[in-house]
């Protein structure tokens, strides 16, 4: 894939992941456009710091409109679930978002599965494009 003009969005990118993500797309590809989605941009301030390929985006998973900005225009979406127990709820809404936004590509980041304990919901590596709305709750598998 061309990376001139490709724009990645990174969710969580205040987190751990999420900013480890955005520096290293930053300052290793800095063709790429990188639309950091934070929830709070009082904590963003080393990630507009990194430069003008850098774009800081406010967004919620429990506001769908914000989320609907952070994906619009983005060829790659780089989907950082949070942690907590309300993950799984958190992911589909973000998926949901970039299906709806044509995002091309998802890359999913996820914690080790063997210390998943048993019954955990995980998601399976599907595109958006590939789920259907009447079918948004199979992309979940039970381990
Ligand atoms: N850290 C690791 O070594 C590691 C390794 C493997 C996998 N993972 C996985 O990677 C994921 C992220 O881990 P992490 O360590 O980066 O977590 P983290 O440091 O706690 O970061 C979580 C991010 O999610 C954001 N967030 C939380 N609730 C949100 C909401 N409602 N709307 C929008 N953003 C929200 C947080 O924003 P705020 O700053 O506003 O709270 C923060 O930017 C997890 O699924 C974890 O299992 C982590």
């Amino acid at each position: 894939m061309s990376t001139a003009k490709t724009t990645v969005a990174v969710t969580g990118a205040t987190g751990q992941v999420g900013s480890a993500t955005v520096r290293c797309l930053a300052q290793q590809f800095p063709d790429i456009r990188v639309r950091a989605g934070v929830r709070n941009k009082q904590k963003a301030t080393m990630l507009q710091n990194l430069g003008p390929s850098v774009e800081v985006v406010q967004f919620d998973t429990a506001i769908p409109e914000t989320l609907t900005k952070a994906f619009t225009g983005a060829n790659v979406a780089c989907i950082i679930p949070p942690n907590g127990p309300n993950r799984i709820d958190h992911t589909i809404a973000m998926m949901t978002a970039a299906k709806k936004c044509e995002v091309k590509h998802v890359v999913m980041v996820f914690g080790p599965v063997d210390r998943m304990p048993k019954g955990s919901l995980m998601l399976k590596e599907v595109a958006p494009a590939e789920v259907s709305d009447a079918s948004i709750s199979d992309v979940l598998f039970s381990l």
